[in-house]
C-alpha cells in the first residue's frame, strides 16, 4: 500500500513526504514541478512528473503502487494572484481537484486528505474561528478551496469515499532538521519575504495596510509551523483509515500576530535590520484570521510541538541561509 502525495515537491508537500516516510509509509509523489523542485523530494519517495488532472497517469499510479490514500497539496496559493487571474485558480485548484477526486473514486481510493485554507472563511475578526462559522471567502483563492471542499462533501455522500479537509492558517517555518523548507521562487508570504529581506536577498519589505481595525493597524494572522501542520495530516490519514469518517478541521494555534509583530520577531530572532516601508492595503486581505483548533486537538488528538513564533522564524531563516549557500557561486562550483 502506498500514499500518493500530489505537490510533494513543493513547500508543505515535501515536508509531508519526509513525515510519511518516517511513519513507515510507502510514498509516491506526483508533481508537475511548476513551483516545486525535484531535489526537495526525499530520495526514498518515487517522484513522477505530471499533472493531477491527467486521469490516465493517476490511474496507473494508483494501480501500480496499490495507493489507498491521496494527500492532495498541488495547487496555487497566492491570494493576490487569484484576484488577478481567477480562472487559473478555478482551473488549478477546483477543476483539477475535481478530476483527481473522480479518478480516486473510480479507482477505489477511499481516503483523501485535502489542503484547504483559512481563506475559505474570509474576514472573521480576532476571535478564533470554528469550522461551523459561515464561509465567505474574500478571494477566488479562498473560493476555489471552498468549492473543492463542497465537491469532496458530495462525493463522500455518494460514494465509498471519505476525506479530511484541513483548513491551514498561515503556514511558515522549515523542517527543524534542515532537510527541506520553503523554496518557492518569487514567494509572497510574510515570514518568507521578511527572512529574505533580513538576509539582503531583497532590499526592503512592505507592510500592506496600516489602517486596519486592529491594535497596531496591521493584519493579524495565526502562524503555524509546517512541522506541526504535517503532523495534523498524519493524524487525519490515520483517522480516515481507522474510522472511515470524513472531517473538516482547522490547523492553527489560536494565537494571532500582527504584521508588525512578525517583523519585530524577525529582527529580534535574526539579529538583522529590516528596511520596512508602509504601503497601501493589499486587495483580498482579511483583517484578522485566527484558528480555533479544538476539533483537530479533540478528534484527531493533534498536539502541536512548535507553537512559538520565534521558533517558526528561526527555522525559516535558517532555511533561507541554507538556500543562499546552495545558490552561491562557491556552492555550485
Ligand atoms: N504581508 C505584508 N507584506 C508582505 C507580505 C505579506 O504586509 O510582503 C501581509 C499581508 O498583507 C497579510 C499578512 O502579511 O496581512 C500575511 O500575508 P501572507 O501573504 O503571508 O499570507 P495570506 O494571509 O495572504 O495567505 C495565507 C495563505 C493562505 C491562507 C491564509 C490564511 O497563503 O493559504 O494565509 O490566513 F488561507
Amino acid at each position: 500500500m502506498a500514499v500518493l502525495v500530489t505537490g510533494g515537491a513543493g513547500y508543505i508537500g515535501s515536508h509531508m513526504v519526509w513525515a510519511l516516510l518516517e511513519a513507515g509509509e510507502e510514498v509516491v509523489v506526483l508533481d508537475r514541478l511548476s513551483t516545486g523542485f525535484e531535489w526537495a523530494v526525499a530520495p526514498e519517495a518515487r517522484l513522477f512528473v505530471g499533472d493531477v488532472g491527467d486521469t490516465g497517469l493517476v490511474s496507473s499510479l494508483i494501480a501500480n503502487h496499490a495507493v489507498d490514500a491521496i494527500v492532495h497539496f498541488a495547487g496555487s496559493v497566492v491570494v493576490p494572484e487569484s484576484i488577478a487571474d481567477p480562472l487559473l485558480y478555478y482551473d488549478n485548484n477546483t477543476a483539477r481537484s475535481r478530476t483527481l477526486i473522480e479518478t480516486a473514486v473510480r479507482n477505489g481510493v477511499r481516503n483523501f486528505v485535502f489542503s484547504s485554507s483559512a481563506a475559505v472563511y474570509g474576514s472573521v475578526g480576532a476571535e478564533p474561528v470554528q469550522e461551523s462559522h459561515p464561509c465567505n471567502p474574500d478571494s477566488p483563492y479562498g473560493m476555489s478551496k471552498l468549492m473543492t471542499e463542497t465537491i469532496l462533501q458530495d462525493a463522500a455522500l455518494a460514494h465509498d469515499f471519505r476525506y479530511a479537509a484541513l483548513r491551514y492558517f498561515n503556514v511558515a517555518g522549515a523542517d527543524p532538521e534542515g532537510r527541506t523548507g520553503q523554496s518557492t521562487k518569487g514567494a509572497t508570504h510574510l515570514i518568507k519575504v521578511a527572512c529574505e529581506a533580513a538576509l539582503g536577498k531583497r532590499g526592503h519589505i512592505e507592510v500592506f495596510g496600516t489602517d486596519y481595525d486592529t491594535p497596531d493597524g496591521t493584519c493579524i494572522r495565526d502562524y503555524i509551523h509546517v512541522t506541526d501542520l504535517v503532523k495534523a495530516h498524519l493524524h487525519a490519514l490515520e483517522s480516515l483509515r481507522r474510522t472511515g469518517e470524513s472531517l473538516v478541521a482547522n490547523c492553527g494555534y489560536g494565537r494571532g500576530y500582527s504584521v508588525l509583530e512578525v517583523l519585530d520577531c524577525v529582527k529580534r530572532v535574526t539579529g538583522r535590520t529590516l528596511d520596512v516601508r508602509y504601503a497601501a492595503r493589499r486587495e483580498g486581505d482579511a483583517e484578522a484570521v485566527v484558528a480555533n483548533s479544538d476539533r483537530a486537538r479533540g478528534i484527531l488528538g493533534w498536539r502541536p510541538e512548535h507553537a512559538n513564533l520565534d521558533r517558526i522564524v528561526a527555522s525559516a531563516f535558517s532555511w533561507e541561509e541554507d538556500l543562499l549557500r546552495r545558490n552561491s557561486p562557491k556552492a555550485s562550483a
